[in-house]
């Protein structure tokens, strides 16, 4: 089933600033592409498959830029420190964890169907450094329906025993191994190259790891510029680079070979920016978990002013929800502090412009993705915003600004498409 046609009332970026909202449209699905709005359905289409959600708000599938499915578990718990002391104490614990496989297969289901229910379609994901427990989310991800990047995590030094891999050539073997049994086996759910980041992989692991994306032309994801204890230990560690994202960008891992992903950017400089700009860099925005671990408030607007890719995500268990769209609420919220207490000349993020990045923006990473534009890929979700009740007349743009901020568990989940395909 990848032609249809779904009634409801329609909300979409065409871009950063425009927001459309259409009450009772049809928008149709062909072959697994949108293709075209309408008030009155054309006749050519008459015969497709019809779904009818009068009344019911439908926007496009978000895209999870950056999270971590082992942390989905102790999500919400410990989160009084700031990053290095939280890995230590918390996340790192928690990963050791995935070591058993019975156990993961237990985390992971949850994780996939809490995702499954969320208004996610598409995400980058982190795993652990295991192999097998990586392979058991995968699988279990691919029966979601939902359209992921999964990555084996490396770590081969400043890591604890537990979680720290034997070598950089044991690191790099494994992830071959690993590229080697996922590539191709799964229609829904692909690997991507997951340095942890530049503190706990050696430069040995990092050239082997250079050298791994070149041979398998995989995507990359890290993290980057996201707390200031931690970007002076990237100076120490790294002295001869320019900044922390020109350490990635040594060992080619920064955009210019492969279409890469950086989580948080709170504190990246000119410099780092324009590296970014000019390899194509991804920006993963994680509001809630700079918050929770006093990372910082990355100036989301001055990268958009700098055209920068940006996109959201949930960084869990930084973040403590899974939901995009409280992602969005905290990107604007976080932009407003922004704009008070640090840059007041550069205006805070829109909703309009936080609902763009939750959709279009982050969905670029996966193509063309992330809209009802023509020719888009159809992701969709529909909300029963009834599930939020008011007494007042509404605008379907006003219900959707409701439904975002108010409807975070997002309860109204009503059907949900990945790649023409209805997965609830
Ligand atoms: N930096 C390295 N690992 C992590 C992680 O698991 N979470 C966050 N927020 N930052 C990291
Ligand atoms: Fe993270």
């Amino acid at each position: 089933m990848k032609s249809f046609v779904i009634k409801g009332d329609i909300c979409y970026s065409e871009n950063i600033d425009t927001l459309i909202t259409l009450k009772d449209h049809y928008l149709v699905c062909e072959n697994a592409l949108c293709k075209g709005i309408y008030t009155e359905l054309p006749l050519e289409y008459s015969s497709l498959e019809f779904f009818d959600y009068s009344g019911k708000l439908i926007i496009p599938g978000m895209t999870d830029l950056h999270t971590h499915a082992p942390q989905f578990a102790f999500r919400s718990l410990n989160m009084d420190s700031e990053l290095l002391d939280w890995l230590n104490n918390s996340a790192f614990k928690e990963e050791a964890k995935y070591s058993d496989n019975a156990y993961a297969l237990k985390a992971y289901e949850i994780f996939a169907n809490a995702l499954r229910h969320s208004v996610t379609t598409r995400a980058c994901i982190f795993a652990t450094i295991h192999m097998d427990a990586t392979k058991i989310l995968m699988d279990l991800l691919e029966k979601t329906g939902l359209l992921t990047y999964v990555g084996k995590v490396n770590m081969d030094r400043n890591s604890p025993n537990e979680l720290c891999e034997e070598s950089a050539e044991k690191s790099a073997e494994d992830t071959v191994r690993w590229i080697n049994d996922t590539t191709d086996k799964l229609q829904n759910t692909y690997p991507i190259l997951t340095p942890r980041f530049i503190p706990s992989c050696t430069d040995e692991l990092m050239i082997k790891l250079g050298e791994i994306q070149r041979e398998y032309n995989l995507p990359v994801q890290s993290h980057l510029s996201e707390n200031k204890d931690e970007i002076k230990w990237v100076q120490e560690l790294c002295p001869n680079s320019k900044n922390y994202g020109d350490a990635y960008d040594s060992f080619g891992l920064f955009g210019k070979n492969a279409k890469t992903v950086m989580a948080h950017c709170v504190y990246s400089t000119d410099e780092e920016v324009e590296l970014m700009k000019d390899n194509g860099v991804f920006v993963a925005h994680c509001p809630a978990s700079n918050t929770n671990l006093s990372s910082g408030i990355a100036p989301i607007k001055r990268y958009l002013e700098k055209d920068l890719k940006v996109g959201l995500g949930t960084d869990m268990a930084g973040g403590h929800s899974d939901s995009l769209f409280r992602a969005i609420a905290d990107t604007v919220q976080m932009s407003k502090l922004c704009y008070r207490l640090v840059d007041s000349t550069t205006k805070p993020v829109t909703f309009n412009e936080a609902f763009y990045l939750a959709t279009k923006g982050g969905g670029e990473f996966f193509g063309k993705v992330g809209s009802f534009e023509t020719d888009y890929e159809f992701d969709a979700v529909v909300i029963d915003d009834s599930v939020l009740p008011h007494p007042q007349e509404l605008t379907v743009y006003e219900r959707l600004q409701r439904a975002v901020y108010l409807n975070a568990d997002c309860k109204g989940l009503f059907a949900k498409f990945v790649k023409g395909k209805k997965i609830i």
